[in-house]
């Protein structure tokens, strides 16, 4: 009988655990359970006897495949898959997936709660600002930034977009300006709404240059990862620009030092929040379930990532 672990140091809402248990016990595999761990020797150890591991932003490195040595899938229930070694992976013979566009929505909603909670002074009674009429540029269009894009246009934002990946024809069906490079993005909207992913090629490519080119009002909204943010950059934009505000779904490593020179100017959720929703819990375990299922059962290997 196949093992399906699932491997949360954020667990998924209990709801969501009883939905996996349920696709994966109905195809005959077993689920085991291995949530808010504190140390890699339990993920270690967890892993050993799986044939399938789902993860959220857990780390499977190269020591986690080694020791996984039943593992012929494991799938990250979440878009991003910058925590998997994805070389190792592929060299131990294991089909690395994601499930996207599951949790979207939660993550867009997440920016526009950022957003409003800002704009309005942290709610502390004061006169605040309102994102009608203001610009908002989507940093790579994909599952999150469309529904950024559909969210802004319902406050009334102009909206704009860059990403090299995607047709024009596409993003503009949805009303949204396409322009044609990331400066041209950033000199353009009051606020930036990240979504790209972390990788080789954007790790610290939001940086000075970017930043200091936005206009008054500047707000850049990171619902992505924090590695793709030059933090130095980051810190010179706040001591050169008083009107400028980082709000960013998982602290930046440099928040001490934000924390202490720029207070009222940043909002950092303490523990990653955007795919904290039942619904994107339930959505992204179920699918996350349904594709280790499928790749057994029928070699389905539609959302594998890796080569
Ligand atoms: C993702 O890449 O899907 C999001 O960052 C959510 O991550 P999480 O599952 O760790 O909350």
């Amino acid at each position: 009988m196949k093992k399906v672990l699932v491997a949360t140091e954020k667990p998924f809402a209990p709801p969501a655990v009883a939905a996996i248990r349920k696709v994966v016990e109905e195809a005959g595999y077993t689920l085991s359970l291995l949530e808010k761990y504190t140390s890699k020797a339990d993920l270690l150890a967890a892993v050993a006897d799986a044939d399938a591991v789902i993860i959220r932003s857990d780390i499977v490195d190269r020591e986690v495949a080694e020791a996984a040595v039943n593992m012929k899938i494991v799938v990250r229930a979440g878009a991003g898959y910058d925590n998997i070694d994805l070389v190792a992976c592929t060299e131990k013979g294991v089909t690395a997936m994601n499930t996207p566009g599951q949790n979207s929505n939660a993550v867009a909603e997440l920016a526009f709660g950022m957003m409003l909670y800002t704009a309005r002074g942290f709610f502390d009674g004061g006169t605040g600002t309102e994102l009608r009429e203001k610009t908002i540029g989507i940093h790579a269009y994909g599952n999150v930034g469309r529904y950024v894009a559909m969210i802004a246009k319902g406050f009334g934002m102009k909206v704009f977009a860059f990403d090299p990946f995607v047709k024009k024809e596409i993003i503009e069906a949805d009303g949204v300006t396409v322009v044609e490079s990331a400066e041209a993005l950033y000199k353009t909207c009051q606020y930036v709404s990240l979504h790209i992913p972390a990788n080789e090629k954007t790790k610290k490519s939001i940086n000075y240059a970017l930043l200091s080119s936005m206009p008054k009002g500047a707000t850049l909204v990171n619902t992505a990862r924090k590695e793709v943010i030059d933090e130095e950059g980051l810190l010179k934009m706040f001591a050169d620009r008083a009107d400028f505000k980082y709000l960013s779904d998982i602290e930046p490593g440099c928040k001490s030092e934000i924390a202490e020179k720029f207070a009222g100017k940043f909002y950092f959720t303490p523990k990653k929040m955007g795919a904290q929703t039942s619904e994107a819990n339930n959505n992204a375990g179920i699918a996350a379930a349904r594709q280790i299922i499928d790749f057994f059962e029928k070699g389905d290997i539609r959302f594998k990532v890796n080569k």
